[in-house]
């Protein structure tokens, strides 16, 4: 337990992901008193500690590799023998994590945020009991949040043992690298983590239910990103419904509905999260679960028992760390001001493959069930200067802009820095812009960002470069 005397806050926030510490950061700035309880060790949460930090520092690392292997010759630039140090890569990894990890302890001091370390349980309202390794003490909030995050989806069948079948947090970290990877589910972690260990040398086997690859995301935007990762050597199995994966013998064997089983060395399950309320105490409040597990909030993100609040994983919508961080602060601003509020239309979201892949707002399938007229720009970054250079030249980006009014409904980006290209255009969704506004907007020369700038103007059939 590192706090001592005092255990009253205005403010206590149970858990420290980007939802939890983000708000106790913010509450602390607003002049609240604030105690955030988190169980682990390190502070971060899932995002930092098991997400998306070190599966991008393994992304990147792995890109690397790749890139020596496959497109440095195409550069002139030719050496003699290519080595993979996974031990010094996978330490790099965990570098990342633990600078950033001590970061948001910083951060805490800096703002007086006073940290509990145990598992927290609620005992009523403002009040949670902490237990943590040596004791059990009772913290007391004003007002409380609920911010505990996720946690992978089991699959009946799939019997998880840590080693060999595993979840996202062990894949970051296996000792060797696979020979043959089976990945199920073609979701954001599937294709992350199989594009890593595929690019450090696994056979990679994909397993998807459904019969496309990301589900939610752009359909020909999908359907091309599958085409780009057969091509690097993932291999999909598409309409793959898994019903059972065990350890026989020292290897997998893996169950595909009405399909031969297959037999592999690892296997990586993906296929969803799922809201975190173990042992939270919840039957001490009026809290009733939604049938899939999430809590129940209003726009203000307050439950149905006074004084409790819920943001992040543990409740509905996108289980992206940003969009925890936004409900966050909406959350202890709305608190202290009377005003906050997260505008869901504008929070994008990144797949962070080669090429990345990032939307924000509608897609077509939608404005079409939705029955909303629009007009689609395209712009492909083969015409664009700058991808030439880098030699990335996969991919495109597509804006749909509203039929009558321009105003921008959806971007969608496959290609080059997807990931950063993707802000942009959620600044124009969060100022309501017109693809007229975007077109008319100079962008810098040469950059990937005239492509969005293009996409703009082809809204209107008048792009230049294609
Ligand atoms: P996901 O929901 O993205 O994809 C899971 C996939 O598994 C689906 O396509 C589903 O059809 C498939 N599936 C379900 N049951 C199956 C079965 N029996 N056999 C074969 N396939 C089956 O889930 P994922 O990838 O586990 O990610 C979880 C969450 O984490 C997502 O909500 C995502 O938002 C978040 N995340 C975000 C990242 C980012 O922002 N870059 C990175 C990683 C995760």
């Amino acid at each position: 337990m590192s706090a001592k005397g005092n255990r009253e806050h205005d403010l206590v926030v149970l858990g420290a992901g980007p939802g939890g510490y983000v708000a106790a950061i913010r509450a602390a700035q607003l002049g609240l008193s604030v105690g955030c309880i988190e169980k682990e060790p390190a502070l971060g949460g899932t995002c930092l500690r098991v997400g998306c930090i070190p599966s991008k520092a393994l992304l990147e690392s792995s890109e690397r590799f790749w890139e020596a292997k496959e497109k440095l010759s195409a550069h002139g630039i030719g050496f003699q023998e290519l080595r993979l140090d996974l031990g010094v890569l996978l330490r790099r990894k965990d570098q990342v994590v633990s600078t950033l990890t001590r970061g948001v302890d910083a951060l805490f001091k800096k703002n007086r945020v006073t940290r509990y370390q145990g598992h927290a349980r609620l005992l009523g309202r403002g009040r949670v009991e902490v237990t943590g390794a040596a004791d059990t003490v009772e913290v007391r909030g004003k007002n409380l949040l609920l911010a505990t995050g996720s946690k992978p989806a089991p699959l009946p069948g799939v019997e998880l043992d840590g080693e060999r079948i595993v979840t996202s947090t062990e894949a970051l970290s296996f000792s060797e690298v696979p020979k043959h990877l089976v990945v199920i589910g073609a979701g954001y972690i599937g294709l992350e983590l199989g594009s890593v260990w595929a690019r450090l040398g696994s056979k990679v086997t994909v397993l998807e239910y459904l019969d496309r690859i990301l589900f939610g995301l752009d359909a020909e935007i999908a359907a091309e990103a599958k085409k780009i990762f057969e091509k690097q050597g993932l291999e999909f199995r598409l309409k793959s419904k898994v019903v059972a994966a065990r350890v026989e013998g020292g290897q997998c064997r893996v169950e595909v509905e009405g399909q031969d089983p297959i037999v592999c060395d690892r296997v990586l399950l993906a296929v969803g999260r799922v809201p975190n309320t173990d042992h939270l105490g919840l039957e001490n409040t009026n809290i009733e679960l939604h049938r899939k597990g999430f809590i129940p909030v209003n726009a203000q993100f307050a439950t149905n028992t006074d004084g409790i609040y819920a943001v992040g994983d543990v409740i509905t919508g996108p289980m992206l760390a940003h969009k925890a961080e936004e409900e966050g602060m909406a959350c202890v601003e709305g608190l202290v001001t009377g005003h906050g509020h997260v505008n869901y239309d504008a929070i994008a979201a990144v797949v962070y493959t080669h090429p990345e892949i990032a939307s924000v707002g509608k897609t077509e399938e939608q404005l079409k069930a939705a029955g909303i007229s629009y007009r689609k720009g395209l712009f492909p970054f083969r015409a664009n200067g700058r991808a030439r250079t880098l030699g990335q030249v996969e991919g495109w980006i597509a804006i749909l802009a509203q039929e009558k009014t321009d105003r921008i409904l959806g971007v969608h980006i496959l290609g080059p820095h997807a990931g950063d290209l993707i802000n942009e255009a959620a600044t124009a969704i969060a100022f309501s812009a017109s693809s007229e506004d975007l077109a008319r907007t100079c962008h810098v020369h040469p950059t990937l960002g005239e492509a969005l700038r293009e996409a703009a103007l082809a809204v209107s059939g008048r792009a230049i470069h294609s």
